[in-house]
């Protein structure tokens, strides 16, 4: 398994809107599997194609303590939305910025699993905001485009100036909550 490359915010790439998968194959699968283990080895819940710069519709979560329940959906769809929450976010294309975000407090996704099968299934809290979140990044969208301008403009220059530091060989400190 291979570990990918995260685009990192504002990196306009983060912007492609992502293509349906025609084929479910082994290919894919790989890329599945190099996705589970970037989203890992980083600390992460839930990864979206597009964060790894393949633009197809594909993304994978997994919110359990162990990283024992993997979950790979294939062209989601939300097709029912219940109730609102408000959750506080992160994202691994924009490290170590956490905020309040509104989504649905339960949905219902069709989507096709690893072994190009379609099904249906039912998610709740943590679960149901990471899919929103992973679906929004399909469409070219970030949990910073929730936010005021004033903000967005804060995260750009913080995430810049870490980069430099980073660069000159002085990373940050990271939270370790998950991000998505
Ligand atoms: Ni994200």
């Amino acid at each position: 398994m291979t570990r990918l490359t995260i685009l990192e915010y504002p990196d306009p790439r983060l912007r492609t809107i992502a293509q349906p998968v025609d084929v479910v194959d082994d290919g894919l699968r790989s890329l599945i599997d190099d996705m589970l283990e970037t989203m890992y080895a980083s600390n992460g819940i839930g990864l979206a194609a597009t964060q790894v710069n393949i633009h197809r519709r594909l993304l994978v979560v997994d919110v359990s303590d162990d990283h024992d329940q993997p979950l790979a959906l294939i062209n989601p769809e939300v097709v029912e939305r219940e109730e609102v929450d408000v959750t506080q976010e992160g994202c691994l294309s924009v490290p170590g910025i956490f905020d309040d975000v509104e989504r649905a407090r339960r949905i219902r996704v069709k989507a096709l699993g690893r072994d190009g099968q379609p099904f249906e299934m039912r998610a709740e809290g943590l679960l149901a905001v990471c899919i929103q979140h992973e679906i929004d990044h399909l469409e070219g969208k970030l949990f910073v485009d929730y936010l005021s301008e004033l903000k967005r403009q804060r995260i750009r220059k913080k995430l810049e100036k870490e980069r430099k530091l980073r660069a000159e060989g002085h990373p940050a400190a990271r939270p370790k909550a998950p991000a998505i």
